[in-house]
């Protein structure tokens, strides 16, 4: 099926069911074609929530008054011991975005700390907001290969719409190419479902997602958080939200193919078996939360998240089940790198700008 803006607006209003599932599969064949049959683990450890922006939906902005906190160097090295331990090939460090000098030369520490703790085994993917050139390419010099960043939606009217004044969409968008030019396996993706977020809205993310030749896309439904200025833009229907984000998650692996696609937790909040229906849908990526449990209800982006007692031995065994039941292999040990980043790469002989290859050589 060979897809254009016309084909993805009309598969994006496809209300046939029978139509739908023939898109899952094709996308799932996609899946198998391009980048194998594994899906890979990324264990996430959220290392706090102090944040400095004020993002008009998120849970843990800035002016809300929740218990803030922050993970100890030893709480963090082993959750990442942990994640290492169950085969999981990498892990993400994500938190609320901060730019000050001890939260840069923290993190700096931690990378380098982990890599020692598991014999540079363990890919580290960072998902720490919009930071200066030079913090980024600090980072990837130590350690962290991939980097996730959101652009949240491609409408720059509606990126003001859902953010106060100060947060700045071209600053975002230059943020994405300073990672791409450090050599960094780049994510981004959208919310999916916003207030005022049109069906045009979804296909210009997706043909931006293929514009700027990006590795990684973690999209998920936007959900109300009940302390949100956004909540009293009206109601939600998550049905649609849901349907939308396997749509899209289907759309982008048939439009995309060899990239990394994430089936998130945010899926798994409407459905219990939404991770599951991401992955059946084109996706290939799973990150378990692996936060050491009492700081988790303290990290809550949207309501009702998941797992927030759930022990994260249980999960990585629930996990695996519900996986052999799909028949889909998970990819212990490996880093599970999309294809897409290394073909890209071949472009380019004098490989990224500053590459310390002992940290970023994959098993
Ligand atoms: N609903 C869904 N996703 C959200 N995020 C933040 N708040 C919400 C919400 N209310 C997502 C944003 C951010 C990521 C870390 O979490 O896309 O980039
Ligand atoms: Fe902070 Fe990210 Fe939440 Fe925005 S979405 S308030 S940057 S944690």
């Amino acid at each position: 099926m060979k897809l254009n803006r016309d084909k993805i607006i009309e598969w994006l209003r496809c209300n046939n069911q029978d139509q739908l599932k023939l898109l899952y599969q094709q996308a799932y064949d996609v899946k198998l074609h391009e980048v194998g049959p594994k899906v890979y683990l990324r264990g996430l450890i959220e290392l706090s929530n102090i944040c400095i922006k004020n993002c008009l939906y998120c849970g843990i902005r800035s002016s809300n008054s929740i218990p803030r906190y922050e993970l100890t160097e030893g709480e963090v090295l082993s959750a990442a011991r942990f994640a290492h331990e169950e085969g999981y090939g990498s892990i993400v460090l994500q938190s609320g975005e901060r730019q000050d000098h001890a939260f840069i030369e923290n993190v700096d520490r931690l990378l380098k700390g982990i890599k020692i703790a598991t014999s540079n085994q363990l890919g580290i993917t960072l998902s720490l907001g919009e930071q200066s050139f030079s913090t980024y390419k600090k980072w990837f010099n130590s350690g962290a290969h991939r980097y996730l960043l959101r652009i949240e939606t491609t409408n720059q009217e509606l990126y003001q719409r859902i953010h106060p004044d100060g947060h700045d969409f071209d600053q975002r968008k230059s943020c994405l190419k300073d990672l791409k030019k450090i050599g960094y396996q780049v994510g981004t993706g959208v919310m999916i479902g916003l207030p005022w977020q049109t069906v045009d809205d979804l296909v210009n993310d997706l043909l931006y997602y293929d514009d700027q030749d990006i590795d990684m896309i973690g999209m998920g439904p936007y959900l109300p958080h009940r302390q949100s200025p956004l909540q009293g833009a009206g109601p939600v229907d998550l049905n649609r939200n849901f349907e939308w984000t396997l749509k899209m998650i289907a759309l982008s692996r048939i439009f995309l193919r060899d990239v990394n696609i994430a089936a998130t937790t945010a899926l798994q909040t409407i459905h219990f078996q939404g991770r599951e229906w991401g992955i059946k849908a084109g996706a290939n990526v799973i990150m378990p939360n692996v936060t050491p449990m009492r700081y988790r209800q303290d990290y809550q982006l949207y309501d009702d998240k998941p797992c927030l007692n759930d022990d994260a031995s249980l999960s990585a065994d629930c996990l695996a089940s519900s996986m052999h039941v799909l028949s889909v292999p998970i990819g212990y040990k490996e880093w599970g790198d999309a294809p897409h980043y290394h073909n890209r790469m071949k472009d380019k002989p004098f490989g990224p700008i500053c590459t310390d290859e002992s940290f970023h050589a994959d098993k």
